[in-house]
């Protein structure tokens, strides 16, 4: 075993003492260097994702915000709506109770005019949205016809119609024709208290001023007694179906077509337009002179 003087031990021992200080020194150093590169990358990591939430957060709230005016905006311009129509409907109503107790008013919004608006005219479209203006206008070519007044626009055909019908073994009378501001009045009412309300006549007269009877160019017809709705089932009607249009004539309220015209279907009743636009109308398959013409129709 190697000798080694008490004194020279004692300075290896402190040398070695010296080094394991200065190695325990540089681990510690070391620990804390790295442990907090690692704490400040952890942090900065950490900010970057706060930053990353608050901005996600921001635009939640933005978006909620938004999504809360446009709902406010909404629920207003709702209000807003609701409160005009309320207001025209109780200015519409006024005006029906005046003209039911006989008063000649032209509710707002609804007088003809220009194409299609002239009352004298046979084109004319007469509806809910398309009143008369003056609201009693009165054509001035009224005649009769087996004591019948219609306007002297449709008398030939009508009566060629009739003739024709007849001589193919079909009988057709008329029930009305003309009728007059009124006339309408009392129609109207008659309706109101036949189906109870306002609202159920108005699916089966016109109010006055808006009924195309007011023209002189439309006719309620029957058959040996059968009209209104059993007129349906005649053969009279059948022929017309296939024959009036020769005559000018066209079945103006058609089944199926109730949200054009406004109006349940009425196989009575026929509107003059002549025999040029009744047999285009035929030949292109179209029911309505709404859609013919390219008019509004519908409720009032
Ligand atoms: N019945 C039809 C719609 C009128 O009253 O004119
Ligand atoms: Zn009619």
């Amino acid at each position: 075993m190697l000798k080694v003087k008490p004194k020279k031990r004692h300075i290896i021992l402190a040398g070695a003492l010296v080094t394991l200080c200065i190695a325990t020194a540089g681990v510690v150093y070391a620990i804390i260097y790295y442990g907090d590169q690692a704490i400040a990358r952890q942090e900065s990591t950490s900010k970057a994702h706060l930053a990353k939430l608050d901005k996600k957060i921001e635009e939640i709230e933005a978006k909620k915000l938004a999504e809360k005016k446009a709902k406010e905006e909404a629920e207003r311009k709702a209000r807003e709506k609701a409160k005009k129509e309320a207001a025209q409907k109780a200015a519409a109503e006024a005006a029906l109770q005046k003209q039911l107790a006989g008063q000649t008013v032209t509710p707002a919004g609804c007088a003809i005019s220009g194409a299609h608006g002239n009352p004298a005219s046979i084109d004319v479209v007469v509806n809910k949205k398309r009143c008369f203006s003056p609201i009693n206008y009165v054509p001035a070519d009224i005649v009769y016809y087996q004591g019948y007044p219609i306007s002297n626009k449709i008398y030939s055909n009508l009566v060629a119609m009739i003739n024709a019908a007849a001589a193919a073994g079909k009988s057709i009378g008329l029930t009305s024709a003309y009728r007059s501001y009124d006339n309408q009045v009392a129609t109207y009412n008659h309706w109101v208290s036949v189906n109870g309300s306002t609202a159920a006549a108005d699916q089966v007269s016109a109010r006055p001023g808006y009924s195309e009877h007011q023209t002189g160019f439309a006719v309620d017809v029957s058959s040996g007694g059968a009209g209104l709705e059993a007129f349906a089932n005649t053969a009279a009607y059948t022929w017309m179906t296939n024959n009036a249009h020769k005559y000018g004539f066209v079945q103006r309220y058609k089944p199926g077509y109730e949200a054009v015209t406004g109006y349940s279907a009425e196989a009575w009743h026929w509107r003059f337009v002549g025999t040029a636009a009744a047999t285009d109308m035929k030949t292109k398959g179209i029911h309505t002179l709404e859609q013919y013409w390219g008019l509004p129709g519908g409720g009032y």
